[in-house]
């Protein structure tokens, strides 16, 4: 039997990045805005992710203070849906109304166009399809079909997909942004045997010769990847299990006997997303889990934008071009990976 590829596929933990020559005295000199085009810009290239269990009104709100945007997630209906942006939209300062950078996402079958339609006409900068193979013939019939609905002046953002093919496909269905990677609640490697690690698809994706940009979406868990991520060639990423367990996202908190906090976090083909949305479930690759309550969520943001900003400046990087152009990877063993964390805590003194 012969191995279709030998070529090693590296994931954030495998590399870090090469500190080079500075001449930032400030990281207030850095920008890390990223424009996605057809309206999409970010000064902080960071998305909420469609879930349930992250994107409504008060992430959507918190995001855009910080710069970032969400995508309101689809499980539920086109009212519901409409009704957390108009939502939103009150909420916004009043001179931010127009700007509000909002997103909202659709499936692939079923009511998709209605919806997508919905949310055009509640003012969503960007529409988003968010199923969990993008690669397939029936996201190919839906972006074909949504791009001839909507015209050429709205941005489409599209995924999941892992490869270069998948990118340059979605590209030339009509996408103007792909989302790409895999989550910390995704199961479907275990389940399905299939799926790359996370750096090594943008690295692959970021070979594309089409005029789309990259959203490096999921396995982020600090500033430091949210870094690699965009060093390696993303142009955002998007970002589920940062945010979980905050005041912003949907859903109660619930306490433990022992006065611990807790909310809820769940991958939206989990076994308990499937029977809530849709009565059944099939192949589940997903879970769902708590996570600590964590407060408020703009201390977290603030956080990871000084350590990105942190991570441009020890690439020399003014502006997100020059992250990629400037950006040297190296990789890493694990014992290098030990000693890349703060090793003290596990010491045997
Ligand atoms: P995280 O930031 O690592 O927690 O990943 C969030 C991302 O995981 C989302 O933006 C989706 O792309 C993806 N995702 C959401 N639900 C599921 C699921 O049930 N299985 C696999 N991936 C999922």
């Amino acid at each position: 039997m012969m191995l279709k590829s030998e070529r090693r596929a590296l994931s954030y933990d495998d590399v870090l990045l090469r500190p080079r020559y500075s001449e930032i005295e400030s990281r207030t000199e850095i920008s890390l805005s990223s424009d996605l085009g057809k309206g999409v810009k970010l000064k902080f290239p960071i998305i909420s992710s469609p879930m349930d269990t992250i994107s409504e009104s008060a992430m959507a709100i918190a995001m855009n203070k910080a710069g970032g945007t969400a995508v309101v997630h689809r499980y539920n209906t086109i009212e519901e849906q409409c009704r957390i942006v108009k939502v939103t939209r009150a909420l916004s300062e009043e001179d931010a109304y127009w700007d509000l950078m909002i997103g909202g996402a659709i499936g692939v079958s079923g009511d998709y166009l209605e919806r997508a339609q919905a949310l055009r006409q509640h003012f969503v900068k960007f529409i988003c399809i968010d199923v969990a193979h993008g690669h397939h013939i029936m996201v190919k019939k839906a972006l074909c079909t949504l791009r001839k609905l909507v015209g050429e002046g709205v941005h489409i953002m599209a995924g999941n997909v892992a490869t270069l093919e998948g990118i340059n496909d979605l590209a030339d269905w009509g996408a103007d942004s792909c989302n790409i990677g895999g989550g910390s609640i995704c199961s479907t490697r275990i389940q399905t045997g299939h799926g790359m690690p996370g750096l090594h698809t943008i690295l692959d994706c970021a070979q594309t010769d089409r005029d789309v940009k990259i959203i490096a979406d999921g396995g982020i868990r600090n500033s430091g990847d949210i870094v690699k991520a965009l060093a390696a060639g993303a142009d955002a990423v998007m970002c589920g299990s940062l945010f979980a367990g905050t005041i912003e996202t949907p859903g109660r908190v619930f306490e433990d006997i022992d006065g611990t906090k807790w909310k809820s976090y769940r991958g939206m083909a989990s076994k308990e997303a499937q029977l809530e949305w849709h009565g059944r479930y099939s192949s589940y690759e997903g879970v769902a889990t708590r996570v600590p309550f964590r407060g408020p969520l703009p201390d977290i943001l603030s956080d990871l934008e000084r350590g990105t900003r942190s991570g441009f400046s020890y690439s020399g990087a003014r502006t997100l071009s020059e992250l990629h152009a400037k950006a040297e990877f190296v990789t890493q063993t694990s014992a290098g990976h030990s000693e890349s964390r703060t090793h003290i805590i596990n010491r045997r003194w």
